[in-house]
């Protein structure tokens, strides 16, 4: 039995969300009557240009919220504070990783994305038009996607660990016209030198008729004459007014490219009303947000985590934000301890990876702090194991501060399946129970329910506000991966249990998408990206289990006839992928082998391979040439049986 830690009856006095009664009352108002619950959400919480005509319209797979509708969520995260006790209130607090601070009100906010949105409409982008964002953890990233929202351009933000191809890649298959970026960004004291990475994917890019450049880290970079612009220079003597766009709900404000089980990445789609309410509810359900609070999500705004947990969320429902520009342990293992103590944060959310490498750094470096501001702490990204959550209650929260495991994902827009922390007794390990108006479950293929305690797929009944609405231009793709093989519901890809008393435990994914330090990686992506070069003859790739990041990339790779030394080779490879991919996609593991095993059919055993890398104590030497085929031929036999 997996220890119970409920809230405490101080967290529960001051709770948005007031015991389990509180959670249940709202849980099944939602469940029994969805359209009153978010449509009364809907106009209490969000500001509205004009009226919705349904709450709701289910066109299986397809869903609209609030249609009809207009709004602007550049105009709800800034503008409609600015008639309230929030005017002078800071909304992003950034601390730069040399430690330089910036303080931005909600006024100064206003101010900066008004300024970038003039600049943007003076290069002709209006509505419907598409931006790729490209940038360090700055608050002008946080100004370009909200000066896009006021305008109507979709924006997609390519997290900067991408390489120029995986860029390529996105501005093409968006057909971008604008390419926002920096110069460059600080990383562990090193420049990352982002302008020159767009400079080399737009090759091929025709769709891109400017590349607008912040400069950040003050570097040399080559300006295309009538491409590229500074920002400060197109900033000089702008207008601070511009009035936001009036939307329909359904406008697309973002596509977030994340892997699938294929080797092209899909664009997630999301939509304005809808996500935005979702996001906007989950911070003061999951998050329980008051006004006096320091909220800090340590994800990069590169990733749907940081869209909804920096951004969209905290700045829709009135926060301050905290945004740090560079690595956890730079300049040394103490830096979020450090940032926590000196501006007095009160909700810190992070991932079980960054936990489990600051276990192995050692208590001596939270120790050396005063967290005593803390009063809620969060993970998302990966399943939590109960030994480092434990870890994180005692030595971070000092056994004061819920933790809230929120399982969510790219395509689900914000938290799905998290504790209201005033209300659900947490489990550590678990995710414990959905949120309001999400019909989670777990199932078997036919899509019945499975018994307690069995193991089955994680999918969600019914569309909820801040689901993505489709791929981008591949809305058949959209209807297969998530809608068909369990006819009628959402399929999550991942594998799930219930407890006995209806817990969620999110065990890990069902498909070929593994997760190496919160961050979705497809195995077919890898071995794409292997087989372009001109070595490789043939590549599988798995996930092993890793200690710090949950899984590392493995790679099975037969060779083309030649004399190749393994050990540059293997190297050689590493690198590749980190040029296709991005250097967080690098492989751990490169293993050379005569042959793949395969089914009859041609298929790679995927799974076998997983069990090799698991138990297989071949680790360290990367370069083992092993012959696989008496594996093969006999586990090829089981497979097809
Ligand atoms: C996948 C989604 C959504 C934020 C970041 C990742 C895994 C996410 C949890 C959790 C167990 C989790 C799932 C999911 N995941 N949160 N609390 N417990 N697993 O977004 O890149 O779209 O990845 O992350 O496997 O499917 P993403």
């Amino acid at each position: 039995m997996a220890n119970m830690y409920p809230p405490s009856p101080e967290f529960v006095k001051r709770a948005r969300v007031q015991g389990m009664e509180g959670y249940l009352a709202l849980y099944r108002k939602a469940a029994e009557q969805p359209e009153e619950f978010w449509g009364e959400l809907a106009e209490k919480e969000l500001e509205w240009f004009e009226k919705w005509s349904h709450v709701f319209e289910w066109n299986p797979p397809f869903a609209k919220w609030f249609a009809g509708g207009r709004l602007n969520a550049s105009y709800n995260c800034v503008d409609r504070h600015l008639a309230t006790h929030r005017k002078n209130k800071v909304a992003i607090l950034w601390e730069g990783e040399s430690g330089e601070q910036r303080q931005i009100s909600y006024q100064e906010l206003h101010r900066l994305v008004c300024r970038f949105a003039n600049v943007l409409k003076g290069r002709g982008l209006k509505a419907g038009d598409r931006a790729i964002i490209y940038m360090g953890m700055v608050p002008e990233l946080a100004v370009a996607l909200l000066a896009c929202a006021r305008l109507g351009i979709t924006h997609s933000v390519v997290f900067g660990g991408f390489s120029a191809e995986a860029l390529r890649a996105r501005i093409q298959d968006l057909e971008a016209q604008v390419v926002i970026t920096a110069d460059g960004a600080w990383r562990r004291g090193k420049e990352v030198r982002l302008k020159d990475a767009v400079d080399e994917s737009l090759a091929g890019c025709p769709s891109v008729r400017d590349v607008i450049v912040y400069r950040r880290v003050g570097a040399g970079v080559p300006m295309q004459e009538g491409r590229d612009h500074w920002w400060h220079e197109l900033d000089e003597g702008v207008s601070e007014v511009c009035p936001a766009e009036e939307l329909d709900s359904e406008h697309p404000l973002f596509v977030l490219y994340t892997s699938g089980t294929t080797g092209k990445p899909k664009g997630i789609v999301h939509t304005t009303g809808g996500y935005l309410l979702h996001t906007h509810m989950t911070m003061q359900w999951v998050f329980d947000l008051r006004d006096e609070d320091t909220f800090w999500c340590t994800a990069d705004i590169g990733w749907v985590t940081g869209h909804s947990y920096i951004v969209y969320g905290p700045l829709s429902a009135g926060a301050t934000t905290m945004m740090y520009e560079g690595a956890p342990d730079f300049p040394q293992p103490d830096r979020f301890w450090r940032l926590i103590e000196k501006y007095w944060v009160n909700i810190f959310y992070t991932s079980p990876t960054a936990i489990r490498a600051f276990i192995r750094q050692g208590d001596q470096w939270p120790n050396g702090h005063d967290m005593s501001s803390l009063r809620l702490l969060g993970s998302v990204g990966e399943p939590f194991n109960p030994a480092a959550w434990e870890w994180y209650y005692k030595m971070i929260g000092k056994e004061r501060c819920p933790i809230v495991d929120t399982w969510w994902q790219t395509e689900t827009g914000g938290i799905m399946i998290a504790p209201m922390p005033g209300a659900v007794p947490l489990k550590p390990g678990s995710g414990t129970l959905p949120i309001p108006g999400i019909l989670a479950d777990v199932v078997d293929l036919q899509g019945k329910p499975v018994e307690a305690n069995k193991e089955g797929f994680l999918i969600v009944r019914r569309p909820w506000p801040g689901i993505a609405r489709t791929l981008w231009k591949d809305s058949g793709r959209y209807r297969q991966a998530y809608w068909e093989r369990i006819e009628g519901v959402y399929l999550a890809g991942g594998a799930a249990r219930r407890d006995e008393d209806g817990y969620f435990w999110i065990l890990g994914r069902v498909d070929d998408v593994m997760n190496v330090s919160g961050h979705r990686l497809s195995t077919m992506e890898i071995e794409s990206a292997l087989v372009k070069h001109p070595a490789v003859a043939e590549a599988a790739v798995v996930g092993k289990p890793h200690e710090i990041t949950g899984q590392a990339v493995a790679c099975f790779v037969t060779l083309k006839k030649g004399n190749w030394n393994h050990d540059e080779l293997g190297e050689d490879l590493r690198k590749w992928v980190a040029h296709e991919i991005g250097s967080f996609a690098k492989p751990e593991q490169i293993r050379f082998t005569d042959s793949l095993p395969k089914t009859r059919s041609g298929k790679i055993m995927r799974r076998l391979l997983r069990e090799i890398v698991t138990s297989n104590s071949v680790t360290g030497d990367v370069t083992t040439l092993e012959d696989l085929s008496v594996v093969t031929r006999l586990s090829a036999q089981q497979d097809e049986d």
